[in-house]
């Protein structure tokens, strides 16, 4: 079922269901981010966010609308009249702009290449987090996984995790991944892209991205998908065990 994402949705945070359970996971690129917060989110039973998602599929609407880089305002307009959301039926769920899936156009390279700037709007980030608090108000058992969600979407969140690697490491893991989808990839290429992303990602002023005080930091450089995965899956289960809660399949 794709749940529609109203701008009339208003009270969240008012009233928290008894069984909410948000975990964040925040970032650079070339983490795992993606993978990992999905398995967890498997292995938990939980629903997935994939926030960075959203602001590709704002990136392609800008790309695709032929608005220049000073019409911040028509182009924020024009992503809230897009309604992003979600068809959660799919696994992973695939985002939908005016009801059209855009998850194959938001992989582009031209995506990747303007999404950063695209990320630094302090506009379209408020719009941005208020739909993800509205995605969390209608799923309130979710894995969310970005560069502010542990900071600024939900600082109350149970368990918020920060993954990190080295920066060659990551390079070449995101080499890997696209030489899998059938791309030639140079990977000192990649390594400053990588690098150049951190830096706009971190230097932003709204929503920069920053290790939130009480997260559980992880350096994934030498370790595998599972491990990462079995290394948080074990902090979540011992912090519900902690706080008494009884809430998550075996
Ligand atoms: O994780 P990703 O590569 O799909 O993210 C795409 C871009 O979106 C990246 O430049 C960082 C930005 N982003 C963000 O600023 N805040 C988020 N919560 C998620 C992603």
């Amino acid at each position: 079922m794709a749940i529609a994402l109203s701008e009339s949705l208003t009270g969240l945070g008012d009233t928290v269901p008894d069984d909410q359970l948000i975990i964040t996971i925040d970032g650079p690129a070339g983490t795992g981010k993606s993978t990992v917060a999905r398995m967890l989110a498997r292995r938990l039973g939980l629903g997935f966010l994939d926030t960075g998602a959203m602001y590709r599929a704002a990136t392609a609407i800008f790309l695709d609308s032929k608005l220049d880089r000073e019409q911040v305002g028509e182009f924020v307009s024009t992503v809230i009249g897009a309604d992003l959301h979600f068809d959660w039926s799919k696994d992973p769920p695939v985002i939908l702009a005016w009801d059209d899936p855009y998850d194959a156009r938001i992989r582009d390279q031209d995506v990747t290449a303007t999404v950063s700037w695209v990320a630094t709007l302090g506009e379209l980030r408020s719009h941005m987090v208020r739909k993800q608090r509205i995605i969390a108000a209608q799923q309130p058992r979710l894995v969310t996984e970005g560069r502010d969600q542990g900071s600024i979407a939900f600082p109350d969140a149970f368990v918020k995790f920060y993954l990190d690697a080295e920066p060659g490491i990551r390079a070449r893991r995101r080499a890997e991944q696209l030489r899998a989808d059938g791309h030639a990839v140079d990977e000192s290429v990649m390594l400053e892209r990588i690098l150049e992303r951190d830096r706009v990602d971190s230097t932003r002023s709204d929503g920069p991205l920053i290790c939130p005080e009480d997260a559980i930091v992880v350096d994934t450089s030498g370790m595998t998908v599972e491990q990462v995965v079995d290394h948080l899956e074990a902090a979540v289960r011992e912090r519900v065990s902690a706080a008494g809660r009884a809430d998550l399949p075996s």
